[in-house]
């Protein structure tokens, strides 16, 4: 199916499409100006006294110690368990998404087919397992806390709050393959950026195995990441080359 990233056609949003009228819009409002006193420090204001006024973004749950394991004493050694726990609960959710995010990179693929150089099934159905797996390591390494993995952590929430945009966009039925991968790119910066904190963290708590294991997993990460700016990369020059449609350009 046809439908390019960027095609040309009439798009009403720019000012310069009608030059008069854009000289009466910059004149009216350098002579009428704003019909509200005051400026921007005032929302700033209003933004510094709300923030002041009300709570975080809940808690974290405490561990269950009731038939806690030793192993699992011994893990929460140290103060900054809650932290860790906090940080765990928000790479499962977005794990979990990034499933999501690759099953809707498929049905694009469905719908659009590839390029030359741009992303096959067989490449997103390996990150998306990729994605599931990681999202077991931290439920087990949750379980292994005395933690309860389905529980929303304040960071989690954070996170599904900010990010919550990718996954819109990609089931977005207007946006194409090559669109939608701007969006797996999203998600891989964060998850590589993620992964590494959370080994810093394990280090720094004395869990060393667990820092081995989240290790291979951002070793997968990178993976992904090297693939997803490939792909954006080989679609985006092809759509940039001129006469080229034919040879594999992104439809
Ligand atoms: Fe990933």
């Amino acid at each position: 199916m046809e439908r390019k990233a960027s095609e040309m056609g009439m798009n009403r949003t720019g000012l310069m499409v009608h030059p008069v009228k854009s000289k009466e819009t910059i004149e009216g409002a350098e002579k009428y100006g704003p019909d509200i006193p005051g400026d921007a420090s005032l929302i700033a204001k209003e933004r510094q006294d709300v923030s002041r006024e009300v709570g975080g973004l809940g808690t974290v749950p405490p561990p269950n110690l009731k038939g806690m394991a030793k192993a699992a004493m011994d893990l929460l050694k140290g103060g900054r368990a809650t932290v860790f726990v906090d940080k765990l609960g928000q790479r499962l959710g977005f794990e979990r998404a990034g499933t999501r995010l690759y099953e809707c990179a498929l049905s694009k693929l469905d719908v659009f087919g590839t390029w030359a150089g741009g992303p096959s099934r067989e490449q997103l159905e390996k990150i998306r397992l990729d994605e599931l797996s990681h999202m077991a390591l931290v439920k087990r390494t949750l379980e292994k806390l005395g933690a309860d993995p389905t529980a929303l952590t304040p960071a989690a929430e954070l996170q599904a709050n900010m990010s919550e945009g990718v996954p819109k966009m990609l089931a977005d039925p207007h946006i194409n393959l090559l669109q939608s991968l701007e969006g797996l790119l999203t998600a891989e910066l964060v998850d590589n950026a993620s992964w590494e904190l959370l080994i810093e963290l394990a280090r720094d708590l004395g869990h060393h195995e667990l820092a081995e294991d989240f290790q291979r997993a951002l070793d997968v990460e990178q993976e992904h990441l090297a693939l997803v700016r490939a792909w954006i990369a080989a679609g985006t020059r092809l759509e940039a080359r001129v006469g080229e449609e034919a040879a594999g350009a992104p439809a």
